[in-house]
């Protein structure tokens, strides 16, 4: 007998969102709500509703446990939170540790910041990973991008049709993951998702089709998009 593959979600939530308090805000943007629900209920939420999806574990910073507490969140698949560290790849790798109990076959990577993710979208990650050992969301870039080391002087134009940008869930064969991010926590350097730290364990790691809908909140203003696009979302569906 076959035993159904089990797919946990990681959500790092345990930053401090200072991009996004630029201009004065006191509460970190994964607690701020967005058409009256908070950020991380919104991509808690939006996980929990993919029937595909075991677990989520959540991964929270240790001033947020009142804030946390305080979203009122209850479901049998998800776990209690546990603590991040100062970097979100260290945050990431408290995530996968806490995961270490319910070994499951694959993991979902996932920014708390990222509240719009779609079921057709976590389903092409998921599908992606029955052919490599990691797979993440990713849209082709538009603009057009310059080399400039010093960040005047040109020294080259890319070529964009190559480009992609990438975004979450970012997906991963969780054994492997694990052991890739135990070694790069070893590592003097940070790497900026966990696909690179993938791609530098030598894993195959697959671009699935992203969506330009699926915004990280990063900066105030994003929050005027996020209202703007659910009102929208509201008004297609009446
Ligand atoms: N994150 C984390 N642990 C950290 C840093 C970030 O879990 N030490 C999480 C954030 O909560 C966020 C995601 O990683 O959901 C993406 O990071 P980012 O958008 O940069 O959020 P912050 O680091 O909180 O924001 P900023 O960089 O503006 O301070
Ligand atoms: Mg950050």
């Amino acid at each position: 007998m076959t035993r159904a593959r089990s797919i946990a979600a990681i959500v790092v939530a345990a930053g401090k969102g200072e991009r996004a308090s630029a201009n004065g805000e006191s509460l970190p943007k994964q607690y701020r709500s967005v058409h009256g629900i908070p950020v991380l209920t919104r991509t808690i939420k939006a996980l929990l509703a993919l029937p595909d999806v075991t677990f989520v574990q959540p991964v929270i910073h240790p001033d947020h446990a009142d804030l946390y507490a305080g979203l009122g969140l209850d479901d049998e698949r998800l776990l209690p939170p546990v603590m991040g560290g100062a970097t979100r790849q260290s945050s990431v790798l408290e995530g996968l540790k806490a995961l270490g109990r319910q070994r499951p076959d694959y993991v979902l990577i996932q920014d708390a910041a990222r509240p719009f993710i779609g079921a057709e979208l976590v389903a092409g990650v998921v599908a992606g990973l029955a052919d490599h050992e990691g797979a993440l969301p990713a849209v082709p870039v538009t603009d057009t991008i310059k080399r400039a080391p010093d960040g005047v002087n040109i020294v080259a134009t890319e070529d964009r049709r190559v480009l992609f940008a990438a975004q979450t869930p970012q997906g991963f064969r969780y054994p492997q993951i694990f052991s890739a991010h135990m070694r790069a926590s070893t590592l003097p350097r940070e790497f900026t998702d966990d696909a690179a730290i993938a791609e530098w364990a030598g894993l195959r790691v697959a671009l699935t089709p992203g969506n330009t809908s699926n915004i990280k909140i990063t900066h105030p203003e994003d929050f005027a998009r996020a209202e703007r696009m659910i009102a929208g979302a509201q008004s297609m569906e009446t």
